[in-house]
């Protein structure tokens, strides 16, 4: 399958090495042009492309970039772009750390549903939940006991689909965690977070989430500091 992804770094970069072994020809863009990406390129036969050209590059476009720089997305970067393309969304709202305050997730919008609309298109909200490291090496063939799972939410059927399966052929369960409305069930600070959890317990954390935001994820008047020093 052909395969675009919109950010190459920790995220980006796994999905294109792991997509790229699995025979996908994946295309990869960063925000600093085809030229920076040279070395991912060859390390994984990804070709380098510019962010429009990554959005018409295949059936499924996956945009891996932190929250904050979304606006920055070209307004029509999806113009042109058939409606059967899937977009998936692996950002997360890190708002002392890293984003600032985004207003629209801060006053309720789960964050999937407010890059859709930076976006102007559907997303499906995928791979999220795990770090990148675990992406990497975590991936096991279906059925061997204990392997890693991932909720997928969408509203589209058809998308969804086609997201679970990437998500099979990558090495993980993939749960269907319901439409994007309820995707705040994945989101940072939830049971399901980043716990690397199989299947039955994955289950188990999306019903035990709270859509309620905690202190520690809401942005303060100094936000962003930095990873180091989170304000
Ligand atoms: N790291 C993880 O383990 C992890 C796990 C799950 C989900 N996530 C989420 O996934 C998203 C990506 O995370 P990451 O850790 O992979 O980020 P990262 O390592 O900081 O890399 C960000 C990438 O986005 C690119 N980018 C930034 N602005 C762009 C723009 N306007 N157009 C095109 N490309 C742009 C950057 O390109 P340049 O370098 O050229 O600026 C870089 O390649 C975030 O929302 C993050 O929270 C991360």
């Amino acid at each position: 399958m052909k395969i675009g992804i919109i950010g190459a770094g920790m995220i980006g970069s796994v999905l294109a090495k792991r997509l790229g072994e699995l025979g996908h020809e994946v295309s990869i863009a960063n925000s600093r042009g085809p030229a920076s990406l040279a070395e991912l390129a060859q390390a994984t036969g990804a070709r380098a492309v510019t962010a429009r050209e990554a959005a018409r590059a295949g059936e499924i476009v996956v945009v891996t970039i932190p929250e904050s720089e979304i606006p920055q997305l070209p307004k029509d970067l999806f113009a042109g772009v058939p409606d059967e393309v899937v977009v998936i969304d692996t950002g997360n709202y890190y708002p002392q750390q890293r984003d600032g305050r985004i207003a629209g997730i801060e006053s309720g919008l789960p964050e999937s549903r407010w890059v859709e609309q930076q976006l102007g298109r559907p997303v499906v909200k995928a791979f999220n939940s795990i770090y990148a490291n675990s992406l990497d090496q975590k991936g096991r063939p279906a059925g061997t006991p204990g392997r890693v799972a991932l909720p997928v939410a969408g509203d589209g059927a058809a998308a969804k689909a086609k997201a679970l399966a990437l998500v099979e052929q990558l090495g993980f369960d993939a749960i269907d965690a319901g439409g994007l409305d309820e995707s705040w069930r994945q989101q940072p600070g939830t049971p399901v977070y980043c716990k690397d959890f199989d299947a039955e317990r994955v289950r188990h954390a999306l019903t035990q989430a709270s859509p309620a935001r905690k202190p520690e994820w809401c942005a303060t008047d100094k936000s962003p500091g930095s990873f180091g020093q989170p304000a």
